[in-house]
């Protein structure tokens, strides 16, 4: 059987972890502060601050931004349900918006016409790894029309001034914008480190701030870390320290801090990132080569002059097929032995959303994406081999069922 996305765990990563065992310190302490001083390193930022997930991030991101009931946030149709959830956490709405009709990202001319005066932030996700319309957005959000329609109800959303930009960037960690890492673009950005993500940590997340121009990154580090811990004023590492036992609590916060057994595991896998995006890279290349000539096939864009992937889904769609055919071509795939997924079910066709009266045929290039969709297998120790068998049974599964 060909797995979808094993994590590449080897001995070294059995290493690190177990000296962060042995070492007597398991929870958020100083594997933690150095994963965070590498990848920001890495993405080329000043500040970084790691929790359990990037729902978490997004989480404190809109809780910093004082996001609350009455509220909009704009966020994809086509995406993972988090991105949406976050919203409802507030108390706040989020309004989907369609993606663009030839790739998966946001479309900045349906977030044009959802901004209202109570909108408060768009959440762009960079689908894929492959990074949203960065520039168009955030010439939006700084035009003179959506600046007077802003209505701020905080003294920090006074400061920013405009709507914010929070990138969902669960899948984008070193992906390239206008040859910047992701984490330049968005106010504040949210990475992923799931177990199925390029970089994992088995669960993670990090959260990267790109407000310094108005607001001071270390102070929001260190608010955030608060809040990623009860609202307590001492880590846990501090509090243990002899005699240092007095905290205080400044907020009903948050647990969603990163354990050093989870940065243990991060510092591996980031040390040799960019050997997994090469690999990531050829696996990418190969099933374009294979399916290109295919006249059913519309294979992902990952790259153009402004953007480069993480490499994270091969996202391939199947032309002109109803979405029974595209689930029956699946079936015959993992008779086949091989694992394949669909990213994603859109949020309006989930029950939850359903129930709250979003509607599907609202949102007509998301569904379109979705009926034809199959997401490959990628993962570093998939081999030259195993990538010609997933093309070859791909194909198969197509002339079964489609003739
Ligand atoms: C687009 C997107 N956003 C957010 C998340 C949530 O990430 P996490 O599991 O780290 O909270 C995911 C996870 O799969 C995702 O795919």
């Amino acid at each position: 059987m060909i797995p979808f996305s094993p994590p590449r765990i080897d001995q070294k990563t059995i290493d690190s972890v177990t000296e962060a065992l042995q070492s007597g310190w398991i929870s958020t302490g100083p594997k933690t502060k150095l994963f965070e001083e590498q990848l920001a390193k890495y993405v080329g930022t000043d500040h970084i601050v790691c929790l359990n997930s990037a729902t978490a991030g997004m989480q404190l991101i809109l809780n910093w931004l004082g996001v609350k009931e009455g509220d909009e946030v704009i966020v994809p149709a086509y995406t993972y349900c988090a991105t949406a959830n976050v919203v409802f956490h507030r108390g706040a709405t989020p309004i989907l918006v369609d993606v663009n009709p030839n790739d998966f990202n946001i479309s900045v001319e349906a977030i044009k016409k959802a901004i209202t005066h109570k909108t408060k932030a768009i959440i762009a996700v960079d689908i894929a790894g492959f990074p949203a319309d960065y520039a168009e957005i955030i010439s939006l959000i700084n035009s003179e029309e959506c600046k007077a329609k802003f209505q701020p109800n905080n003294p920090i959303q006074e400061k920013l001034g405009r709507i914010m930009l929070i990138a969902d960037a669960a899948h984008s960690i070193g992906a390239k914008y206008k040859e910047e890492f992701t984490g330049h673009q968005a106010d504040m950005s949210s990475y992923s480190f799931h177990a199925v993500k390029n970089l994992t940590t088995a669960e993670g997340g990090a959260v990267c701030f790109n407000v310094a121009d108005k607001f001071d990154h270390a102070t929001i580090k260190q608010q955030f870390k608060v809040s990623s811990l009860h609202g307590q004023t001492k880590d846990a590492f501090s509090k243990v320290q002899l005699g240092a036992w007095r905290y205080d609590i400044i907020e009903a916060g948050f647990k969603c801090n990163m354990t050093d057994l989870q940065a243990a595991i991060g510092l591996v896998e980031l040390e040799r990132y960019e050997d997994t995006l090469q690999r990531r890279k050829q696996i990418f290349d190969a099933y374009t080569k294979g399916f290109e000539s295919e006249s059913w096939a519309i294979t992902p864009t990952y790259e153009n002059e402004d953007k480069i992937t993480s490499y994270h889904l091969y996202m391939l769609k199947i032309k002109d097929v109803t979405e029974s055919q595209r689930d029956e071509i699946i079936n015959v795939i993992s008779e086949n032995q091989v694992a394949v997924n669909v990213h994603y079910i859109p949020i309006p066709m989930l029950t939850f959303y359903k129930n709250k009266g979003y509607k599907m045929e609202d949102y007509p290039n998301a569904y379109n994406h979705f009926k034809g969709e199959i997401t490959l297998p990628v993962f570093y120790n998939l081999n030259d081999e195993q990538v010609q068998i997933v093309i070859q049974t791909v194909k198969n599964a197509i002339t079964k069922v489609l003739g």
